[in-house]
């Protein structure tokens, strides 16, 4: 059965087809991401020039408030410098693509990252394109996995993507395009050009015929799942993961499942009122599409349109389905750079402040809390996806900047 509790600037809903913890990943599914995949992205990626766990902070005092044993947050905003874990996804699949092509000329296993950063295939690589749509991470991403790797790279932005993300992403010698529309006409524009062109689309979502690479994306952000994995001193009972195209999600909830099995924690899927694509396939059992601008504050996660692939995995594997109104996401990154007692400070962009927007939205809403099972001995993990990822609209939302926070 479907329940629906609604709070003013949030909705939840539980999962009627939600996967019994006990049954394995994999049961009903084809196991579209799996260990060999992940522990393939984890090899390629540890071997990376800077590469470092992100930490596991936990904030006591903000559990306490929240009437939560545990709040962890895993705090993405250094990963690779690149401010978000998207760092791990587009350029891993950036790396894969080269690598394949490399190894099909030659025959023989992928090369390793090692070989093609020290320039070995160097023309080769140099002639190859890759481009993709993005709402700001996922093409500063590619661009840096192209940079870093040797290749070409054209990325394609919608027209509400703020000037900072714009040039955050050209900074890594892309050239970026602005086109008209919202994110998902910007997916389309890529998906034509590249063909018009012949380069290789390096999408983060699935599409029809389209699986291969946003799958390699999905195994790289298992990186950070699997870092958690070993982090945590025992399984949180719940994390709230946001959700655009849900790649980020579903690569969460199945490295988790894998990892964990049937101590799993229960699963929540959190997504901006006006860009619910999940909450809205959810409720219809099957991919729907949301339509208009999308608008809100929580840029990245400013889709309209599932991944399929990502869908699958979530269908099944996601307890509840959530949506938080924007003015819980500034609230929350306030509460982040100010914190209570002895809390660590942290830095959360927009997006990355969405878990805990979900929290503060329904803090004193029991029958939200009861409909995700939240009680006082409960131990929750958020996903802080992003740092001050456009440091501008940092500054103007916590009246500080970074620096200042971290002081
Ligand atoms: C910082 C951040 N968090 C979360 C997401 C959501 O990821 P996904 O689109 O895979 O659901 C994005 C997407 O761009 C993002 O930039």
């Amino acid at each position: 059965m479907t329940s629906i509790a609604v709070a003013q600037g949030a909705s939840v809903f539980s999962n009627p087809r939600a996967a019994a913890p006990e049954v394995p990943y994999g049961a009903q599914r084809s196991m579209i991401l799996d260990g060999a995949g992940f522990d393939g992205a984890e090899a390629a990626i540890r071997a990376w020039p800077g590469y470092a766990p992100s930490p596991l902070r936990t904030l006591p005092a903000l559990a306490d408030a929240l009437g939560l044993a545990t709040l962890y947050y895993k705090d993405e905003g250094g990963r690779f410098g690149l401010g978000s874990f998207k760092a791990l996804g587009g350029a891993y699949a950036v790396y894969r693509l080269i690598a394949r092509g490399i190894a099909a000329r030659q025959g023989g296993a992928l090369p390793p990252p090692a070989e093609i950063l020290a320039g070995r295939y160097r023309s080769e690589v140099a002639d190859m394109t890759v481009t993709c749509a993005t709402d700001g991470n996922h093409g500063r991403s590619v661009a840096w996995g192209a940079q870093l790797f040797g290749c070409r790279c054209v990325i394609y932005i919608h027209a509400t993507v703020s000037e900072g993300r714009r040039e955050a992403i050209a900074r890594y010698g892309a050239e970026v395009v602005r086109v008209p529309g919202n994110y998902d006409d910007s997916v389309r524009h890529a998906a034509a050009e590249a063909a018009r062109h012949g380069w290789t689309v390096v999408s983060d979502t699935t599409y029809e015929g389209y699986r291969d690479i946003p799958i390699d994306v999905m195994h790289g952000y298992g990186v950070m799942a699997r870092e958690i994995v070993r982090q945590i001193p025992e399984p949180p009972t719940h994390v709230i993961v946001q959700a655009g195209v849900g790649a980020l999600a579903a690569s969460v909830c199945a490295a988790f499942w894998l990892a964990w099995g049937p101590a799993r924690p229960r699963f929540v899927v959190v997504e901006p009122v006006n860009a619910a694509c999940l909450y809205q396939s959810g409720l219809a059992g099957h991919p729907v599409a949301v339509h208009g601008d999308l608008d809100t504050v929580m840029a990245g996660l400013a889709c309209g349109e599932v991944s399929p692939v990502a869908w699958e995995i979530l269908d099944a594997g996601a307890s509840a389905f959530a949506t938080v109104g924007d003015e819980f996401a500034l609230e929350a990154m306030r509460r982040f750079a100010r914190p209570l007692a002895a809390d660590h400070p942290i830095v959360a962009g927009e997006t990355g402040a969405s878990g805990l927007a979900l929290l503060l939205a329904t803090q004193a809403h029991e029958p939200i809390r009861e409909l995700l099972a939240l009680e006082r001995d409960s131990r929750v993990l958020l996903i802080g996806s992003e740092g001050d990822t456009d440091p501008v609209i940092y500054r103007q939302v916590v009246g500080l900047d970074a620096a200042e926070v971290r002081r």
